[in-house]
């Protein structure tokens, strides 16, 4: 990126030493460093410009309301939805895998329908519905993967011949093998038998320009915090007539039209959704990362991070007794690997010494190592701050620790 330097210029933690070391922070996909602009943003709300939103009549509720707003309308610009309403922010990427699992889950598949995941989710798109199989009788079915990490399409359609699948929820982009799937072709594939479809991005906005409308997606979500942004806040998009037709997630101020003992009605979308005070300061934050982010461009973003990965790919693919886990040929900025038989956690702990963070782990997908036949991965992850030679540092640094280890 030819403002790479200007880009690490705004991240204050990237100065940090660790162990005396300089920080080499590859372990973006966990969680990303957040930039001045949303550090900024957040505290000048809390010094200057707070209350709480949508219920007060003064002015400083009504501007913390225009600026917690002004996040929805920028989610909507970053995924090309419709209509701002299609906007609904929760906690994080699992909150709104479990609002999708309870309202549309409940309210909206019978039981005997099927939801299809894939062999490459995160827990958080694993367990929400396993939990609607069991209380609701839906069955649960994977589709499997190939040996490359990508999702085996013929297997994914058979899967969808019966016209059982009510819902396919399936990550956009794995966060252990880097690997994409191929958002259109599923949702033509769900559609012509009559499912919808929800997309876990939470790894791939971060790297990719996600567009709901080109992609034909039913539901889409991601989380704040690997977008530069802060914890505690995300979004999931949805198409307004089926978010209209779903029943609310949880109960509480916000969510209603009116209240009494023997019944109670609810607002509009997106706040029949949005029970309690909200996470006002981070929504701020979010507007922020997302203005950021848009400001640089995904095409920027992604032609840096595509030279980074295949940098890594080639520096560590050369080192001796390095395995690639996951070869995809659509695949993003994160690189999982092992070393001989080093545990993940020993690689994780040794790069720490020297300043560098991974991640190592079965990364919350358990039963994706099963299918690799392992029980951990170390994984580096890459942002727009990574810089070659920080890769670099990581193989030279695994070319030592495999030395220790021999
Ligand atoms: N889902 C995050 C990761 O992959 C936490 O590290």
């Amino acid at each position: 990126m030819t403002d790479l330097a200007r880009i690490r210029a705004d991240f204050p933690i990237l100065n940090e030493t660790v162990r005396g070391k300089k920080l080499v922070f590859l372990d973006s996909a966990a969680s990303a460093q957040k930039p001045r602009p949303v550090i900024d943003a957040m505290v000048h709300a809390m010094e200057h410009q707070y209350a709480n939103i949508h219920r007060g009549l003064h002015w400083m509720s009504e501007r913390t309301t225009d600026a917690y707003e002004a996040a929805r309308d920028a989610a909507a610009g970053l995924l090309n939805a419709r209509d701002r309403h299609e906007i609904i922010f929760t906690r994080n990427s699992t909150e709104a895998m479990n609002l999708m699992a309870h309202s549309f889950g409940r309210g909206m598949l019978k039981p005997g329908q099927a939801v299809v995941i894939s062999a490459m989710e995160h827990h958080s798109n694993i367990i929400p519905w396993q939990m609607l199989r069991d209380a609701h009788g839906i069955e649960l079915r994977v589709a499997p993967i190939t040996d490359a990490g990508e999702l085996d399409m013929p297997a994914f359609t058979a899967l969808l011949a019966d016209g059982k699948v009510g819902l396919v929820a399936i990550t956009h982009m794995s966060n252990v093998l880097g690997t994409y799937t191929p958002a259109e072709r599923i949702t033509q594939i769900a559609h012509a038998r009559g499912a919808k479809v929800m997309f876990d991005g939470s790894q791939a906005i971060v790297h990719r320009r996600i567009d709901v409308q080109a992609i034909d997606a039913d539901f889409y979500c991601f989380t704040g915090h690997k977008l530069y942004g802060p914890t505690g806040i995300g979004v999931l998009w949805g198409r307004r007539e089926l978010l209209d037709a779903m029943p609310p997630f949880m109960g509480g101020g916000d969510m209603i039209s009116s209240v009494s003992y023997e019944r109670s009605t609810w607002a509009e979308v997106p706040h029949k959704f949005e029970a309690g005070t909200p996470a006002i300061i981070e929504g701020i934050g979010l507007k922020a990362a997302i203005d950021y982010v848009q400001a640089i461009g995904y095409d920027a973003i992604a032609a840096h991070e595509a030279a980074l990965t295949d940098h890594a790919l080639a520096r560590l693919s050369a080192i001796e007794g390095i395995t690639i886990i996951g070869r995809a040929q659509d695949r993003g900025g994160v690189v999982s690997f092992t070393l001989d038989r080093a545990h993940a956690h020993d690689i994780a702990t040794l790069l720490d010494r020297q300043g560098i963070a991974v991640r190592a782990g079965h990364h919350c997908a358990e039963p994706l190592m099963r299918r690799l036949g392992l029980d951990s991965t170390a994984r580096a992850s890459f942002g727009i701050y990574t810089t070659p030679d920080e890769i670099d540092a990581l193989a030279d640094t695994l070319t030592k620790i495999r030395e220790f280890f021999a």
